[in-house]
């Protein structure tokens, strides 16, 4: 066992006072009120939608992917990562131990109310899954760090690390749901009360990537800030084929169109904009740390736009032949 560092304190139901939303067994589901939004206005393409309710139509489908994705996040990231604790050689005390096993209990109740408030906006404005039987690009990303020859030695870690990481962010993302006046209450209040707990969550989550980088060598340190970014960008790069999936199923653009609109609207730059948006929260984290000691984020955005460039480029060529 690698000698562990001090524990960073940390923010706890007890401490904080509150309960886990998992013991209410009760959760909102949409209500379908003419003019209710379920997503914030998408600013490129907004121009181009026909009428209201096309635009209403493709914020209910933005907000069926996010639930999509929070299904996903939860089982197959921060669970994965909570178990993979054990596989580390790092001797976690056992009240953060134990505080972070409750909270895989609270992922499995979100996912669920995902999945219900989902498939409510999925049968009410008929969309289908988007790649029902494939997982989504963010994890086919790690998958892909996870398997090269040089990771080997490090999937756990590299599991842990990327449940650090979207757990730095979603309080975030669901706080600026639950608090914008424009979205109806049903969405407000699944996002309020994930919301409430994800605070709880990203207080453990920080206090375990102060503790685990502490406890690094030199050569891990070297290792996880590499991965610690690949995942940050990963988690937050937008999929330009499920937007424009998504374009395609609110409106009566056919998919040659949508993606035609997606591929040219959303350039390698707009991707790399909205990525470091959402990733801010988990940026400013990982600088602290010193992470961009050993692996400067913006080095690897600029190797990410050219990717971005080069696979738009190719979708565009095949779109056009
Ligand atoms: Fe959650
Ligand atoms: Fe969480």
């Amino acid at each position: 066992m690698v000698e562990t560092a001090d524990y960073p304190g940390y923010a706890s139901y007890e401490r904080i006072g509150t309960r886990p939303s998992v013991l209410t067994q009760e959760f909102p589901r949409p209500t379908f009120n003419e003019g209710d939004n379920y997503y914030q206005p998408n600013r490129l393409l907004s121009p181009h939608f026909q009428s209201e309710d096309e635009e209403r139509r493709f914020g209910a489908a933005n907000f069926c992917t996010f639930l999509d994705d929070t299904i996903e996040v939860e089982h197959c990231l921060v669970v994965p990562a909570i178990v993979s604790l054990r596989r580390l050689p790092y001797d976690l005390p056992p009240q953060p131990k134990q505080d972070l096993y409750k909270t895989a209990t609270d992922e499995g109740y979100h996912a669920e109310q995902a999945l219900q408030f989902g498939s409510d906006l999925r049968q009410h404005f008929r969309f289908r899954s988007y790649e029902q039987y494939r997982a989504p690009l963010f994890l086919r990303r790690l998958d892909e760090l996870r398997s090269h020859p040089s990771n080997t030695s490090y999937k756990d870690l590299i599991t842990v690390l990327s449940g650090i990481v979207t757990e730095t962010r979603i309080s975030v993302e669901l706080g600026r749901f639950a608090s914008d006046p424009t979205l109806a209450p049903s969405v407000r209040e699944v996002c309020r009360t994930h919301a409430e707990d994800e605070v709880i969550h990203s207080s453990q989550f920080r206090a375990l990537g102060r503790w685990l980088w502490e406890s690094f060598d030199e050569g891990t340190k070297a290792a996880a800030a590499e991965f610690f970014v690949a995942s940050t960008i990963a988690r937050s790069i937008p999929d330009v084929d499920r937007i424009a999936d998504m374009l395609h199923q609110s409106t009566n653009r056919s998919l040659k169109d949508s993606r035609l609109l997606v591929y040219s609207t959303y350039t390698e730059d707009v991707l790399i904009d909205e990525m470091t948006a959402e990733a801010q929260a988990t940026v400013t984290f990982l600088r602290h740390l010193g992470v961009e000691d050993y692996s400067p984020f913006s080095l690897a955005v600029e190797g990410e736009r050219e990717k971005l460039r080069i696979g738009l480029e190719a979708r565009r060529k095949t779109l056009r032949s």
